[in-house]
This record gives structure tokens, sequence and C-alpha cells, in this order.
């Protein structure tokens, strides 16, 4: 397996473009498979996701025509398969966002049960959200041997549904299912990320009917078919996070290129308090670290508009460097702090007090080798790599190919001393 070998201290700056977003090209390809008619889509980023993805797809009967960049896809139903296997689903959680999809266009599915990051200890990733709100449209399923045998009598009916708790990828599944089902359907308490806005923008360019009625609720009426599209996923916001963090470990400068900054306004506030010079423009972010980092109390990861749980691992990291002690509360996955022992063995000093890391400042990293299995916990580890007093070497590199478009390439072009070791 690959690593990267990390030679800090190193100073930030320079200019950094930001990729397509993983999180929203996941849905928007799983929801290619309502459609008839070849659709198109465009800035993918070039992530292993997006590939087991595009492989799933395949397997279920589409025809995948990728640009020599990669980046574009036109994607042509030619088969219809309805059998999503354990082999591909284990590799990533997206994969059950096929199951709202299969149902409602095909009425069928036999998928396995997804895997993903193990970053919610004890109590796994489970799916009952999405199997619940396909149920009340009309899904009626089986578990066996590890796979869901889901069917439904026809075209699924329109109804309404209100999430007992925000999930982004229940949400995605409910409305990806409800745009072919007969009739209105009503989402309560749904999950607002951008990456569902992103969703349902490609989904009502196709024609289907989508509405946001309300703060967190959605109305769908449900059409016959959806039309021939072209479509351009919005940029990471997470990488674009990763990238302001980066610039702050050590009184970096950076132009961020690309990214709305609106869609990341609460970590930006953030960033402003512990002391980051940040100007903004309509798609680009100039940022520069400050002096001294001060702490932050109190933080907690939150639904969209709240500070995000995939930028949680890099915020810690920033909160080792600053001046007094900081507290992050994570309350999406309570227990995904891997990366806090692995940031310890770097000469962190952070306490994990059930779903509460409690980080004293100033550490000065020292180089380890160290290890990780989540995606954004790889990420933090290499960050704090990066303002090491020595070198280091981060390693299964597989689980940050799952999510960041060339980060070594990204990193080396704005001052990082990275190589990647085979
Ligand atoms: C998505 C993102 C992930 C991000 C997360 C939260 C993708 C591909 N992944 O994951 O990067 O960290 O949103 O912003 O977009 N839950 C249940 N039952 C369910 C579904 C969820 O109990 O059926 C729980 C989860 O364990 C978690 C919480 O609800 O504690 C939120 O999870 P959810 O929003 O569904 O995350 P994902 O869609 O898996």
């Amino acid at each position: 397996m690959d690593k990267f070998l990390i030679k800090g201290p190193c100073k930030i700056k320079g200019q950094v473009a930001i990729s397509g977003s993983k999180n929203a090209a996941l849905p928007i390809l799983a929801a290619t498979l309502l459609f008839d008619k070849p659709v198109t889509i465009n800035n993918l980023p070039r992530v292993r996701d997006i590939n087991t993805m595009l492989n799933l797809l395949r397997t279920l009967g589409s025809q995948i025509i990728l640009s020599k960049d990669k980046k574009s896809v036109t994607i042509i139903k030619k088969e219809r398969k309805f059998f999503a296997p354990y082999s591909i689903v284990k590799q990533m959680r997206g994969s059950i966002l096929v199951l709202g999809s299969l149902i409602s266009k095909y009425h069928k599915s036999i998928i396995s049960f997804p895997g993903g990051c193990v970053i919610n200890g004890k109590s796994g990733r489970p799916i009952d959200y999405h199997l619940s709100a396909l149920k009340k449209l009309g899904m009626q399923y089986e578990i066996k041997k590890g796979y869901i045998h889901a069917k439904s009598k026809g075209k699924l009916k329109g109804s309404i549904i209100k999430f007992s708790k925000i999930s982004v990828g229940a949400t995605e599944n409910a409305i990806i299912a409800a745009c072919l089902a007969s009739g209105t359907t009503i989402l309560k308490g749904v999950a607002i990320e951008p990456e569902i806005q992103d969703l349902i923008n490609f989904l009502n360019l196709s024609g289907c009917m989508i509405k946001n009625i309300g703060k967190r609720s959605i109305q769908i009426r449900g059409v016959k078919e959806l039309t021939s599209i072209k479509y351009s996923v919005m940029p990471d916001r997470i990488e674009t996070g990763t990238f302001c963090i980066a610039a702050c470990l050590n009184q970096g400068e950076l132009n961020i290129k690309n990214f709305n900054p609106k869609l990341i306004q609460t970590e930006l506030n953030l960033l402003r308090k512990i002391g980051a010079k940040i100007k903004t423009s309509k798609n680009e972010i100039y940022i520069k670290g400050p002096k001294k980092i001060k702490n932050l109390k109190n933080l907690e990861t939150k639904p969209w508009p709240g500070l995000a749980t995939d930028l949680q691992a890099q915020f810690m990291v920033l909160l080792c460097k600053a001046v007094g002690r900081s507290t992050i509360t994570e309350k999406i996955f309570h227990s995904r702090f891997i990366h806090a022992q692995e940031l310890n063995r770097m000469g962190a000093q952070i306490r994990i007090k059930n779903n509460k890391a409690i980080i004293e400042g100033e550490t000065k990293f020292e180089g380890a080798e160290v290890i990780s299995s989540d995606l954004r916990a790889s990420v933090a580890l290499v960050l704090a790599a990066t303002v090491a007093n020595s070198t280091s070497i981060v390693t299964r590199v597989y689980a940050l190919d799952r999510g960041y478009e060339k980060l070594e390439k990204k990193l080396r072009k704005i001052g990082v001393n990275i190589k990647r070791i085979s």
C-alpha cells in the first residue's frame, strides 16, 4: 500500500484550485440510474470513490464513457440489472444510494449492506433511516445473508416522511426514489447540506419537480421520466476547508480558486476567530495564517450550516497549535476520533471524554510513522506532518485516495515537501 513521506516543517504559499465534490458527485451518479437517455456529468473529482461508483453503475448495466482526463462521464443505460455485489458495495458507504434509484425505476434490487469509513465505533453506520424512508414510499424488503432484497408493487407512491434524525444519505436516497413515484412526497427533517442542493439542481434540470418548502422540508412531485442533460458537479467544500486550515498552521498564505466562500461561512468564521486574515470574492478565498493561533472553546460539529464533521480532524490539528486549551464535541459520529491517538504519537496532547476532545495547545509536532483508516483522519495526519519538526510517514494512503484528488501534487505545488512511496 502507498505511503506519504513528508519532510516538515513546510511553509505553505501559492494558489490551489478546488476539484469537484466527491459527496455531491456520488448521489448524482447514483441518480443516473433513473434515466433512459444518456446523461453527462462534468467536473468529477478523480478519486477512488468515484471509480467505485462508476464500477457499481457498470455492474448495474450502465455504459460508462469517460473523457480522456476522466473528469467527465457520459452514462447510458444499456441493461436492467439489479444486483449490487458485496465486493463493490463494501468499498464505500455511498453505494447504498443506488437503492433509491433501482427501486424507483425498476421496482427491484438486491444490494449488499455498505461499508465506508470506520468512524462511528461500536454503533457502526446503520442504514435504518434509508430503509424506513423507502419503505414509506412502498418498498418491501428482507435481509438475507448480508443482502437487502428489495421490491415494490409497481411504482413507488408519494408519501409524507419525517426523519427522526438528520441524515445526508437518507435524505438523498429518499429524494432520488421519490422522483419517479406517483403523486407527491413531502420530506420533513431533511439534511440541507450544499451537496443535497446540488443533487436537487441536477434532478430539476432533468425535469424533476423538487421544491424546498420550509427550513428542513422538501416537496417532490413525481414525474414520468427524466430528460437527457449535461451537468457540472459543485466544487468540494471539504477540500476547500482542508486547504484553508493548511494555510493557517504555519503562517501560510493561499489563494483558493474555484469555490463559493458562502458554502463554508461557518468554518471561515472560525478561522477568523483563530486569527486568520481572510478575503473572499465570488469564487475565491484568500487566506493568511496568524502569527499566534488563538484557541477555540466549545466547538461542536453539526449538520450544515454547522461545523462539518468532515473538517473536525483538520480543525483538531490546528487547535493543537493554538495558544491555550480548546475543545471539540463530535455530534454526528460520536467516536470519530481515531486521529487523536495518532496525533498524540506525534506529540499532541489530546484527551477524549465520550464524544468530546480536549486539546492542549502549543504542540510541537514531531515526525513519526502514523496510520489511519479514515479519509479525513488521514488528511489530518498529513496536515500535522507538514508542520512537524522532522520527517513523517503516513501509511495507508489508500484512505486518502478515496476522497482527495491529487493531494500530494497540490500540496507540493504550494510548498509541502511530500513524496508518495509505492
Ligand atoms: C455523509 C457524507 C459524510 C459526512 C456525513 C455527515 C457522503 C458520501 N458522505 O455521510 O462524508 O461525514 O454525511 O455530514 O456524502 N444514521 C443512522 N441511520 C441511518 C443513517 C444515518 O443512524 O440510516 C446516523 C449516522 O450513524 C450518523 C448520523 O446519522 O451518526 C448522520 O449520518 P449521515 O448524515 O447519514 O451520514 P452519511 O450520509 O453516511
